[in-house]
């Protein structure tokens, strides 16, 4: 009786481990994602020349990130990754 009881925590145990194994590796895919250099390349050449870093401060990227958000059709989580670049590049 003892013995079977064990078997039962063990593999609740062994099915907690893969359940974990499995949800990190789920949340480490965002990562994976497109850098916001890439994003940057990809979508703010569509409608004009990609604007130079150095061509605006950090609040000025921010404002047009809110902007061009809206007319490049992007998510907030992209328009963030840019805005993150532009405002990187720009010192
Ligand atoms: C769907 C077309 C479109 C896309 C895609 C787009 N833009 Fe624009 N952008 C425009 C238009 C139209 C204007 C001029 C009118 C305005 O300012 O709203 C503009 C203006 C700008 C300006 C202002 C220029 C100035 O001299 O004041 C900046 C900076 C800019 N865009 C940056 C970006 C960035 C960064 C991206 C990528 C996230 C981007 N744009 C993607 C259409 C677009």
């Amino acid at each position: 009786m003892k013995k079977y009881k064990f078997k039962i925590i063990a593999g609740i145990f062994l099915l907690m481990t893969v359940a974990l194994f499995i949800a990190s590796c789920a949340a480490s895919k965002p990562i994976a994602d497109k850098p916001g250099a890439l994003l940057w390349g990809e979508n703010c050449v569509r409608c004009h020349n990609a604007p130079s870093p150095s061509a605006f401060s950090d609040t000025q990227w921010e404002a047009i990130g809110k902007h061009m958000r809206v007319r490049a059709n992007l998510t907030e989580d992209e328009v963030n990754k840019i805005v993150e670049f532009l405002s990187m590049a720009n010192q």
